[in-house]
């Protein structure tokens, strides 16, 4: 049994607490979140994606205020950090401090790269498994590109372009550039992991962007340059203002040599293959939300104390590297060689 300890119960602690429960041999043993301190406790708000939980049940969960409570309790072997992202850093090396062999880290890794190297370097210090949460490497159809892509399925790519759109979440800590960096940190840094998990690291990017009312980059759009490669790939993410009335955009469309495919997640996901001479085909998708197989794979590391092939702490520092290469390209207005 791998006992984990949730620091930060709001809407991604809820989502990760849900989807440990329908885990074997893990369980939720202590939650720590200030919000206990005030009597309705418990309740969260509701994430982006249809299936995220904004209420959990904490019969037999030990409820602390503050994460020091947490980190100090010895029942507690592994550490779920689904804080606001300035509190990462602090959070995460105290974790590895305190002795927990597997720690896990909401994205982004920290607020910033070099803060970022700053926990991975104590992590292979002290041994500790240093998981960041990219959950788009493990969501259904997002996987299926992966491979496709790797094995060259439907000869080379050609294009893709992704993008992401969704309310700025309505709470004022959104509006803290510092804190939080935009849509372009806190949104956009999903498609910035992808693109680099599934085409490698690029050799240049060319941003634009533009910011809102935080100061911050609030839409952002990326060209990745390959070496060897003259494949077009992009990645658009923003925040919108009429957003109770948009859904939230979550896609993308690969065109290789010999097909296109197209993911939306719209209000049920869907893959469609296109090839010439035949009709477009549905790829069937697994009922599931990307987080339960990301938490399934952290627990298998947790547990196995190995890490995992999908998502190292250098892939955290990696991403983090390649948002700000773009800041900078924005704020030049060239492009940046990486
Ligand atoms: N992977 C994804 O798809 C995804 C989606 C949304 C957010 N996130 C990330 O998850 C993290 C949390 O975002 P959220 O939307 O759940 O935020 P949230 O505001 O809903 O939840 C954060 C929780 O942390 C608690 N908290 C704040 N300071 C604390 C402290 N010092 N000690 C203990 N608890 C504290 C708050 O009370 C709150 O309940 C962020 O880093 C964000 O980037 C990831």
């Amino acid at each position: 049994m791998l006992n984990i300890g949730i620091i930060g119960l709001g809407s991604m602690g809820m989502t990760h607490f849900s989807a440990y429960a329908a885990l074997p041999k893990v369980r939720v043993v202590a939650v720590a979140d200030q919000k206990f301190s005030r009597p309705e406790g418990a309740v969260g708000r509701a994430g982006n994606i249809a299936g995220q939980s904004s209420t959990v049940d904490l019969t037999g969960v030990k409820k602390y205020v503050t994460a020091e409570e947490l980190l100090a309790d010895p029942e507690v072997t592994a550490v779920d950090i689904c804080t606001p992202t300035l509190l990462h850093k602090a959070l995460a090396l105290a974790a590895i401090r305190a002795g927990k062999t597997a720690v896990l880290v909401e994205k982004p890794l920290a607020r910033t790269a070099a803060e970022a190297r700053e926990v991975l370097a104590v992590a292979e210090e002290k041994g500790a498994l240093l998981f960041p949460a990219h959950c788009m490497r493990f969501w259904p159809g997002w996987d299926w590109l992966k491979k496709a892509v790797a094995e060259a399925r439907y000869g080379a790519v050609q294009s893709a372009a992704f993008s992401r759109l969704g309310a700025k979440p309505p709470v004022p800590l959104y509006n803290d550039a510092a804190a939080i960096g935009g849509a372009h940190l806190d949104l956009h840094i999903h498609d910035a992991d992808f693109v680099q998990h599934v085409f490698g690291r690029p050799t240049a990017v060319t941003s634009f962007g533009r910011a809102g009312e935080s100061g911050a980059i609030e839409h952002t759009i990326t060209h990745y340059h390959f070496s060897g490669s003259d494949a077009l790939v992009t990645a658009e993410g923003g925040w919108t203002r009429d957003a109770e009335k948009i859904p939230f955009v979550m896609r993308y469309a690969v065109t290789f040599e010999r097909a296109t495919a197209v993911y939306e997640l719209g209000e049920k996901p869907s893959l469609r293959l296109y090839q010439a001479g035949k009709s477009a085909e549905e790829i069937p998708l697994a009922d599931a939300l990307g987080y339960a197989n990301e938490l399934a794979e952290f627990v298998r590391c947790a547990r196995e104390g190995k890490p995992s092939p999908l998502v190292s702490g250098a892939d955290g520092v990696a991403a983090l590297e390649l948002i700000e290469a773009e800041l900078e390209s924005i704020a030049a207005g060239k492009t940046i060689n990486l």
